[in-house]
């Protein structure tokens, strides 16, 4: 099939690779003439393991292109994979997909069906039709369908190819019978379902996982008090299906451009209907603390940061990601710094990123020995493989003062049991 694609952020690149992976003919469209000219040469503009070689792979059914006109024209599906960033009510910003819906309305000359993957309110679907139909220049037949994407950054290729389920919100036969035919080449199982319940299923999936690590979270804190393990307590939960063994990962909350963002959007969506949901609400709440944990750790170790080296492993939301979105290490930074800490930071891949916040007030460190030499603490921000591979005589050979402070639980807490390391983690005991 012909295939057009808005936008090649996580989503839109994705999506477009995995689809011309599938035999589709895929014309991926942005705004930006240099990422195109990145991606024409087969090189990827955001890092995602797997992703360069499924392109290289399938390089003769990809094209990449500014020239939406040429791309929107004669597609049989247009997928919207562009953002729909957090408004400062907390409310989604429709802008991005509102004016690609205005680009294909004024471009499209055939029978399309409008394929929204981009995470968007409740009944926006039906209200982009709408606009779609009002605007078109050509008197074609189009429709739109839900399809909410559940790829994690880190692991996109993957969780698209190998997707747990596809869900596809459409309000037609023919609707469903052309994206089950995009789909084809996909054995994953389908919930074929209204747009209003594709959109809500997005949302209520994301909001519960965050649900979930904000209650992790909560108990990890009480077992600190009490003097239970987290993780014990984690996999003696997580061994009943009922509750699953997934996203019970204690830590300094969660961060990224999703959960954050879909929390409180449909936290906003529910006070505009005069509702409260409470349990997303206390969700929010207890992460906008949890990213303060280790900061508040970090002062309880001295009587004053003034002047002391501070290492920071890891910048980025999580592994395997130079996303910096929400991340804790943009919460807790700016307080050590004002705080008068020395911070030298190592992150493998998200350094560039962060220059962008803090050009000239942190030292990088192109190793992590470089950066815990002569260090009075060492905060741990992201569970980097190469973090979690460190020894504990790493720590206390080249650190003025060993004291770490994991805020991902990297390790198990008996390797630092007489290493001469202080070890305090999230939910654990302090090895001290
Ligand atoms: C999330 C969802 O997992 C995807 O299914 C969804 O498609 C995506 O949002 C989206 O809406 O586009 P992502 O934000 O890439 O994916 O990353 P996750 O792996 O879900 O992690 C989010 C945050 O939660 C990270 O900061 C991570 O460190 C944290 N987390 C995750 C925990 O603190 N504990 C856990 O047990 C799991």
């Amino acid at each position: 099939m012909k295939i057009a694609i808005a936008g090649t952020g996580y989503v839109g690149l994705v999506t477009g690779v995995v689809l011309a992976h599938l035999g589709h003919n895929v014309t991926c469209v942005d705004v930006d003439e240099k990422k195109v000219e990145t991606m024409r040469q087969g090189i990827s503009p955001i890092y995602e393991p797997g992703l360069e070689e499924l392109m290289a792979a399938n390089m003769e059914r990809l094209t990449f292109t500014t020239d939406y006109a040429s791309a929107y024209r004669d597609a049989e599906v247009i997928y919207i994979g562009v953002g729909t960033p957090e408004k400062r009510d907390g409310s989604a910003n429709l802008s991005y997909v509102n004016q690609v819906i205005d680009q294909i309305a004024a471009t499209l000359e055939r029978d399309c069906i409008v394929v929204v993957k981009s995470t968007v309110p409740i009944g926006t679907n039906d209200k982009l039709e709408q606009r779609l139909r009002e605007k078109l220049a050509h008197p074609v037949a189009v429709e739109l369908a839900s399809n909410p994407e559940f790829l994690s950054q880190g692991t996109a290729v993957k969780d698209t190819l190998h997707a747990a389920r596809i869900v596809l919100g459409v309000e037609s036969q023919h609707a469903e019978e052309v994206m089950r035919a995009v789909y084809a080449g996909l054995d994953q199982p389908m919930v074929v379902t209204n747009r209003r319940s594709a959109e809500m299923i997005k949302y209520a999936s994301n909001d519960f996982l965050a649900l979930k690590i904000s209650y992790i979270n909560e108990i990890a804190n009480l077992c600190e008090l009490l003097g239970a393990d987290i993780q014990d307590v984690a996999r003696g939960m997580g061994l009943d299906p009922r509750i699953g063994n997934k996203f019970l990962n204690a830590g300094i909350g969660y961060g990224g451009s999703c959960f954050p963002k879909d929390t409180k959007a449909l936290h906003w969506v529910s006070n505009y209907y005069d509702r409260e949901l409470k349990t997303i609400k206390a969700a929010i709440e207890v992460n906008d603390q949890q990213k303060l944990v280790l900061v508040k750790k970090a002062r309880s170790y001295y009587d004053s940061l003034e002047g002391k080296k501070v290492a920071v492993l890891g910048l980025t939301f999580k592994p395997e990601t130079d996303d910096l979105r929400e991340a804790p290490s943009l919460v807790n930074i700016p307080i050590l710094l004002d705080d008068g800490a020395e911070i030298s930071a190592w992150d493998p891949v998200g350094v560039n990123n962060y220059k962008r916040f803090y050009p000239d007030e942190i030292t990088y460190c192109d190793t992590i020995e470089e950066a815990l030499r002569d260090a009075d603490l060492c905060l741990i921000f992201t569970e980097w493989a190469d973090v979690k591979a460190l020894e504990p005589e790493t720590f206390r050979s080249l650190m003025k003062n060993p004291i770490v402070l994991d805020g991902r639980n990297c390790f198990p807490v008996s390797k630092f049991a007489g290493s001469g390391v202080v070890y305090d983690s999230i939910g654990r005991a302090k090895v001290e």
